[in-house]
């Protein structure tokens, strides 16, 4: 792809249905687990992006076979909970936080060393997250920066890890997912108490392999164990959050209409279509249905015109990965809109609470203010075409986009990394507009 790309502002509205690819975390997930097992698990719907091949790789890397059938189809098969291997080289996870903090989870229980490296973001990003309360676990885990950055290592543990109770300061499905998996292996019970409760696939999919997780309010809690059965076949519903910059151009493109095929629909994870529709988005699911665990449904938006809203902390989880593209229906919306309780942003593929309000400015200046932990968003500011950067952030990159079809167009700088998450979310884009 060239270093730059021009994204035409939308002429007529956007029409048409589209197929959402599947979800990320769920791919993640389905192939790490698989490779606990020992049995082979059918995955289909995968989302074939970088992301989540850095994790099919690393799986690979620890001795798991994974053999893909078509872009979207593969078996892994492992050998065992216990059954991982001594990778020969570095493992790398690229731009993937997801994968580097749940393979730490994985890995501090077992008997041999890993070496993990990643990208230049991965790099600048918190592990001290996960490192420390897996350390508490009595796992043994060094990372640059006082164990908090990559490169990091982790060698075999005396004995088995312990099982604890941790209340985590941020509430993170990657750490909470990290702190349960390592518990799988724990000599005693584990619980995670979170401030909000963020997204559950991990706790569901492990149902799905015989183990059951314990709900408590926000607390999670898992028990040692035993067997791990892997289940003959994992369906990956679509990923909302990719759906997300669809909800998003087919609301604010006056006399647009589109389908959303194949959603998922956890409820953890649907805080974009309660704020789109606080905002005064039409928007219907029909179809309702479940596949292996998780919610799923079509959605059908229509243009409508938006205004600003308010939302803060207790909803983020939910939502998090959406700001960015929450914030241009913002920016097309009547009135302010101002977000609250998204510090997180700031430790994201880069610091998206700084790149929005730079990039947003470029077009439509005075638009957003940032403060510490949100953005006030001034609806209805004057857009023009600009050239903007995308950080190399994949949701940065996808949500300029729409921010120039909606408004006068846009060219961003960077624009192949929408490969992380969605490498065909520009040839969609353009196919709304034919
Ligand atoms: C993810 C959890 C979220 C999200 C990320 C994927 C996951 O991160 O931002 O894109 O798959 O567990 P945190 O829960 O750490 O905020």
């Amino acid at each position: 792809m060239e270093d730059t790309k021009t994204i035409a502002k939308a002429k007529r509205g956007l029409h048409g249905e589209i197929m959402i690819p599947g979800d990320k975390s769920i791919s993640h997930r389905s192939v790490m687990f698989s490779a606990l097992g020992s049995t082979p698990v059918h995955i289909t719907n995968f989302l074939h992006a970088q992301d989540c091949l850095s994790t099919a790789a690393c799986m690979r890397a620890l001795g798991a076979s994974v053999e893909f059938s078509s872009e979207t189809e593969l078996t892994v098969c492992g050998r065992g909970l216990h059954g991982l291997q001594e990778p020969a080289t570095i493992i790398d996870a690229g731009n993937s936080g997801t994968t580097l903090r749940l393979m730490m989870g994985i890995l501090a229980p077992q008997p041999f060393l890993t070496t993990f490296t990643g990208d230049a973001s991965l790099h600048k990003r918190p592990m001290g997250r996960v490192i420390k309360p897996l350390r508490q676990m009595g796992a043994k885990i060094y990372g640059r920066e006082q164990n908090t950055k990559l490169p990091i290592t982790i060698v075999p543990a005396e004995g088995k890890l312990h099982g604890m109770v941790y209340e985590s300061p941020v509430a993170s499905a990657q750490v909470k997912s990290a702190i349960l998996l390592a518990g799988m292996y724990a000599d005693a019970p584990t619980t995670v108490v979170e401030p909000f409760t963020s997204r559950d696939h991990t706790e569901r999919m492990l149902e799905a392999f015989g183990v059951h997780t314990k709900k408590e309010g926000t607390a999670v809690t898992i028990e040692p164990v035993e067997e791990f059965k892997a289940p003959e076949a994992i369906e990956v519903p679509g990923d909302i959050s990719s759906a997300a910059y669809w909800l998003v151009a087919g609301a604010v493109v006056p006399g647009s209409s589109l389908l959303l095929r194949n959603v998922g629909v956890n409820p953890t994870r649907t805080g974009i279509l309660d704020v789109l529709r606080d905002m005064g988005a039409e928007i219907t699911r029909e179809n309702e249905r479940t596949s292996g665990g998780e919610a799923a449904a079509d959605i059908r938006v229509e243009a409508s015109q938006l205004h600003g809203v308010s939302f803060g902390a207790e909803i983020m989880p939910r939502l998090i990965d959406e700001i960015p593209v929450i914030a241009v229906a913002a920016l097309f919306a009547e009135g302010d809109t101002v977000i609250t309780g998204a510090g997180e942003l700031r430790v994201k593929e880069t610091d998206r609470l700084q790149a929005i309000t730079d990039e947003f400015n470029k077009l439509a200046p005075g638009s957003v203010e940032a403060s510490a932990d949100g953005l006030v968003i001034h609806g209805g500011t004057k857009v023009k075409h600009a050239s903007c950067f995308s950080y190399d952030d994949h949701r940065m990159a996808m949500s300029l986009a729409i921010l120039g079809t909606a408004g006068e167009g846009v060219t961003i700088e960077k624009p192949a990394c929408v490969n992380i998450s969605y490498p065909s979310f520009y040839g969609t884009l353009s196919s709304l507009q034919a």
